[in-house]
């Protein structure tokens, strides 16, 4: 793409259990002529591009409106492939990729010199992932390329859990997009400094701290990864994944939080509505299945039941982003449990609230 001008994206739909060898071969030659393909992985859909050619990698910054200091995560389809890009992996490194590759797991290494600056953002570090979706691994494999890829939205917008979503955000601005249908997880791979003694996790995922630590022993977590509140890390705090330090994941409505006890919760997210409605706002609600009789009103929504933490993951993101469908002012939601998995689900709606979180329980 030069200049903005607007592309032709191809949209190819397959089936993950009948991968149509036409559909690889058109994506691998795009990519091997340093080109943009969208596609599914557990986590979210990913926009990829052949990570060792820093000219293809530079398309991703532009298609994505991404800040050139944000570095790319290199996706692999077997572990061999992880000697291309780092020379030091140590035994806790090969523990972890033992246990969790393939999987929503991106580690960080030394890079090689043969990884551009334009992947790593300049940094002297690479950041690795061997996805476990089907489609992700058929494409990394047949086109012969290590595959950079950020999520496939437009920077500061939801992470793309559909390939309607893709659509939506980048239509016109890539090569080709292949529908794989939704993806499992809904929220991004679980990011580990393996070049730290102790590890770090610089950001939570489906892989806990405590699937981490039964495996290598103690782990840390940077500040940046598990504040709730902007005075926990400080305003001029930089994370240790520069990519935590962007409003990220928001909607385009004000988004404020409430945590507490369940009534109380309840009460000051009705309270809240009827407040901001006084002023003419229009007011949505994200809630659980639990609370989903509580509220009234057009635009009520609920994320899943409290029960089942992958539901909630899996339908996060939509939710957010279909309020920007909405011409709704105001988005008022509760918090969920911080537990396991729950931990990384938290850190996203904090981040897409802007760190607005309310305590009802005074
Ligand atoms: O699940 C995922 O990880 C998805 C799918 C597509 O694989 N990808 C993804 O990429 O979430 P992206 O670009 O949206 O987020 C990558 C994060 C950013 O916060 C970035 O700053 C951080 O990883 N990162 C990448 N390389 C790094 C490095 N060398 N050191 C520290 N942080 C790094
Ligand atoms: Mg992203």
């Amino acid at each position: 793409m030069q200049n903005g001008a607007k592309m032709d994206t191809i949209l190819k739909k397959i089936d993950e259990d009948n991968l149509e060898k036409t559909v690889f071969e058109e994506a691998g030659k795009i990519l091997r002529n340093g080109g943009l393909v969208a596609f599914p992985t557990e986590t979210v859909y990913g926009l990829g591009a052949d990570a060792l050619n820093s000219e293809a990698a530079a398309k991703i910054y532009a298609a994505k409106g991404r800040p050139s200091d944000n570095p790319l995560i290199v996706h692999i389809a077997e572990k061999e492939d992880l000697k291309r890009l780092t020379t030091s992996i140590l035994s806790e490194a090969e523990v972890l990729i033992e246990a969790f590759w393939p999987g929503p797991l991106t580690l960080i290494f030394h890079k090689r010199a043969e990884v551009p600056d334009g992947t790593t953002g300049g940094l002297s570090t690479v950041a690795v992932r061997m996805p476990s979706h089907k489609i992700a691994r058929e494409l990394i494999r047949s086109s012969g390329v290590l595959i950079a890829a950020p999520s496939a939205n437009l920077s500061g917008r939801p992470s793309p859990t559909e390939a309607k979503h893709v659509w939506q955000d980048m239509q016109g601005r890539i090569d080709m997009l292949i529908d794989g249908g939704k993806v499992g997880i809904g929220i991004e791979s679980t990011i580990v400094d393996m070049t730290v003694n102790p590890p770090m996790i610089l950001r939570p995922g489906y892989i806990t701290r405590e699937m981490l630590e039964e495996k290598i022993g103690p782990v840390e977590v940077d500040k940046a990864a598990q504040a709730e509140r902007i005075f926990e890390i400080g305003e001029n705090y930089q994370p240790k994944a520069p990519g935590m330090k962007y409003r990220h994941y928001a909607p385009r409505a004000d988004f404020i939080m409430f945590e507490g006890s369940r009534p109380n919760v309840v009460a000051e997210i009705q309270k809240r509505k009827q407040k901001e409605e006084a002023v003419g706002k229009k007011v949505g609600i994200i809630c659980t299945d639990e609370s989903r009789d509580c509220y009234f009103g057009e635009y009520v929504v609920s994320i899943g039941s409290r029960k089942n933490e992958k539901e909630i993951a899996a339908n996060l993101y939509k939710t957010l982003r279909n309020f920007d469908e909405t011409d709704i002012d105001v988005i008022l939601g509760e918090t969920v449990s911080r537990d396991g998995f729950g931990q990384a689900i938290m850190n996203r709606l904090i981040k897409a609230a802007g760190y607005k979180l309310i305590n009802t329980d005074g």
